[in-house]
């Protein structure tokens, strides 16, 4: 089991920091990709505490694959693990309204909006798969399947999102893949 507040190790190679929101939304494909990826450490909002137990999925059984960092804080502790270079990119994922919305707006209240901030403050590229991208989307709710119709303004917040510098926006659930992807070889042939 990893230690959850201690940060990763002096001289370790950089990770990923992935943020996952309260969103069920692609929930369970996100967390089957996340058991293929290594170096990531995985940071929750306090919905997203909420909605993998609503969804069936134990912390502790994640907290056997990777580091897992909740907001328990008011000032997101953790965020601070970005000022070390532990990090080369911040990934979030689902990115639920509210949270690509506080994005847009720079509000950084809760964990991830605060790793978005500082990512972006400390130079850190952000991918983010936002949940609204079309007219209507089908979704998992626990238990069933339902029919959303996200907002125009949660679809402007995410075209707003995507022309904020240093971010990413994935706007399906293989872009995410392929942005992660392609992130992880850029890095390995030493880009920035
Ligand atoms: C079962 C369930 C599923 C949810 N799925 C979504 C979702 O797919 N997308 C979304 O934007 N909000 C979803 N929500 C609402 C968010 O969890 C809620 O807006 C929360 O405040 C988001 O906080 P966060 O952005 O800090 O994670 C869901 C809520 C519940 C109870």
């Amino acid at each position: 089991m990893h230690p959850q507040t201690d940060p990763p190790a002096h001289g370790d190679a950089p990770r990923l920091a992935w943020g996952l929101t309260g969103s069920g939304h692609w929930l369970r494909e996100t967390l089957e990709y996340l058991r293929q990826l290594d170096g990531v450490d995985l940071f929750l909002t306090r919905a997203a505490a909420e909605i993998l137990a609503q969804y069936g999925y134990g912390l502790d059984a994640l907290r056997e694959r990777m580091r897992v960092y909740q907001d328990r804080t008011a000032s997101a502790v953790p965020v601070g693990f970005l000022y070390g270079a532990h990090y080369h990119t911040l990934v979030i994922g689902p990115a639920t309204s509210n949270t690509v919305a506080k994005c847009v707006a720079g509000i950084s209240d809760t964990l991830v909006t605060n790793l978005y901030a500082q990512a972006g403050k400390c130079r850190i590229p952000s991918i983010v798969f936002a949940c609204d991208t079309r007219p209507t989307e089908i979704s998992e709710a626990p238990g069933r399947t339902v029919t959303l119709y996200p907002r125009p303004v949660d679809l402007d917040n995410t075209a707003r999102l995507a022309r904020m510098p240093l971010t990413r926006v994935a706007e399906d659930f293989d872009s995410l893949k392929a942005a992660v992807e392609q992130r992880l070889a850029c890095l390995r042939t030493s880009c920035s």
